[in-house]
């Protein structure tokens, strides 16, 4: 029987935190920010198994302070990031090999408050379509600027999503895609853009406003007002 399996990636730099530690490491309510996501991913009855990506000198911290303190026992590797993040990715893909994958779903780990209701939709969704991706409506009007400042047109709000993770893929769709944008040096930023690239489809579901990704100092502010809502749903 092939099974579901996880991604989380927790190997960037997070430069635009402007912090001494990896933004994954900071605490949230006394727990890492990286241990809200493995936990959701741990208790969902559909994922069987979880990969972690961190950089290499920060391998050995995560296992001790994150995977064993809080006995992630779905956790089965944790594997060395890369320069990029489709880097960080194509790691875990590959570490997926030994398992038997049909469903993979890829997140970051500085997205803290993904839910159970997101990862159920997703693995149903990618049942169907191969491919899809949770997000949400944008709630700012969207223009487009020109190369001097001025607004050139509006974006018909209908049309768009702001994307989020977790992404989720059929495994060999996902990893035959990450080669083949390798191999033509192609940069993406996310891995909708891998599989789209290739002339796949990728079906957009609904996810979460309290689904951020802790990028800047203020999002950790933000944080710690969401995380009371996410305890008690
Ligand atoms: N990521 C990764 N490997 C990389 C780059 C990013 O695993 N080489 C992960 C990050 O740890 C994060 C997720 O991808 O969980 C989303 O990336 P982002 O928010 O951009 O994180 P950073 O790249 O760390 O931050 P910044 O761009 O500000 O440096
Ligand atoms: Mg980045």
């Amino acid at each position: 029987m092939e099974g579901n399996y996880a991604i989380i990636l927790a190997a960037g730099k997070g430069k635009r935190m402007n912090c001494n530690i990896n933004k994954q490491f900071i605490k949230i309510e006394n727990k890492p920010v990286l241990y809200y996501s493995i936990d959701t991913f741990s208790k969902n009855e559909l994922i069987d198994g979880i990969i972690l990506v961190c950089a290499k000198d920060e391998i050995e911290y995560c296992r001790h302070e994150i995977v064993e303190r809080y006995n992630f026992t779905k956790v089965l590797d944790i594997v060395e990031g890369g320069a990029e993040r489709q880097d960080s990715v194509l790691n875990a893909l590959e570490s997926l090999k030994k398992h038997k994958c049909n469903i993979v779903l890829i997140h970051d780990g500085a997205r803290p408050f993904v839910t159970n209701r997101i990862l159920n939709d997703g693995i149903k969704y990618c049942k169907i379509y191969n491919a899809c991706a949770c997000g949400v409506k944008p709630k700012d009007t969207i223009k487009i600027k020109n190369k001097d400042g001025f607004s050139i047109d509006t974006v018909n709000r209908e049309n768009t999503v702001l994307v989020q993770t977790p992404q989720c893929f059929n495994y060999k769709i996902i990893l035959d895609c990450h080669e083949k944008i390798l191999q033509q040096h192609i940069r993406v930023t996310d891995d909708t853009a891998v599989v789209e690239y290739c002339g796949n489809k990728v079906f957009l579901y609904a996810g979460s406003y309290d689904n951020i990704k802790i990028t800047t100092p203020e999002d950790l502010q933000l944080s710690n007002r969401i995380v009371n809502n996410f305890k008690n749903n």
